[in-house]
């Protein structure tokens, strides 16, 4: 007869390593990016560089890849890239996921952190400028009306909560919903509502999936560049604001990273 394995060791086994990796202090996060101009201003914050080596990542894909240590610690930040036939950034939970996946599988990070720009709800109290750490996580254009589809479909999630670094940090805290438009279809205002979101975006929900299923914490950081529930949104609105944000996400994220220096993932 066959060996069969033993699910509850190696379980165990599973948590046991997973309880030593977080008490062991983080030495490697993936950062996650969608958006050069969301980018541009954290490479040069921590003095990162693109990596000539183009082996990690399959022949041929738009991704790249920025690398460098900064006190100690092993940062990537990964950014999709353009769009290889019509040279805008790959935005979008598609381009996320298939980087962050693939990024996880070449840099083994302790830690995820989805940092970019959102659109931000004023009835839930955002403002343009504010920068987010997002509770919670969901799709709000993915309808699959049947029993229990319904609800893969919706994906909601906890993100890897941080109470220490909340107290510590000065970022506001909201549910966040995903989705692959930039404007706001009354299908998806309803699915946002009823994902309780102060926070609209188009990568967050992709990366938290990837991440969770790699069983590697992640953590989103969001800026507000837009206010969706007053007027409607347009790409002049989108871009005049995203320089002058993606300045304020590049300070709240540095504030995150130099509070994760030195600490435990249980320390966060
Ligand atoms: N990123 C910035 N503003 C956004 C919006 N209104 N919807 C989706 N993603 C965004």
């Amino acid at each position: 007869q066959e060996a069969v394995a033993n699910p509850s060791s190696e379980t165990e086994e599973a948590a046991a390593a997973a309880g030593a990796a977080n008490t062991k202090p983080i030495s490697s996060i993936l950062i996650v990016i969608a958006m050069h101009t969301e980018a541009a201003p954290l490479v040069s914050k921590f003095e990162l560089v693109e990596d000539p080596d183009k082996s990690l990542f399959p022949n041929g894909v738009p991704w790249v890849r920025y690398r460098g240590k900064y006190k100690d610690l092993d940062i990537n930040l990964v950014w999709p890239g353009k769009d290889p036939s019509l040279g805008v950034d790959s935005v979008g939970t598609v381009s996320a996921s298939l980087v962050t996946y693939a990024s996880i599988q070449a840099f083994n990070p302790d830690l995820v952190i989805n940092a970019g720009t959102a659109g931000g709800f004023k009835a839930k109290g955002a403002s343009i400028g504010d920068v987010y750490l997002a509770s919670a996580v969901a799709f709000h254009d993915r309808r699959i009306p049947c029993p229990v589809f319904d609800l893969y479909g919706i994906g909601a999630k906890q993100t890897f909560s941080c109470p220490n670094m909340l107290k510590e940090l000065n970022l506001k805290v909201g549910n966040l919903s995903t989705g692959d438009s930039l404007d706001m279809s009354p299908h998806d205002e309803a699915a946002i509502l009823a994902n309780d979101a102060t926070l609209k975006d188009m990568e967050g929900a992709a990366v938290a999936y990837v991440a969770d299923l790699l069983s590697v914490p992640a953590i989103i950081v969001k800026a507000v560049t837009d206010l969706v529930d007053i007027g409607n949104l347009t790409s002049q609105d989108f871009f005049q604001n995203l320089v002058v944000v993606s300045a304020a996400l590049n300070q709240a994220v540095t504030q995150v990273v130099d509070f994760i220096i030195g600490k435990c993932i249980s320390d966060l």
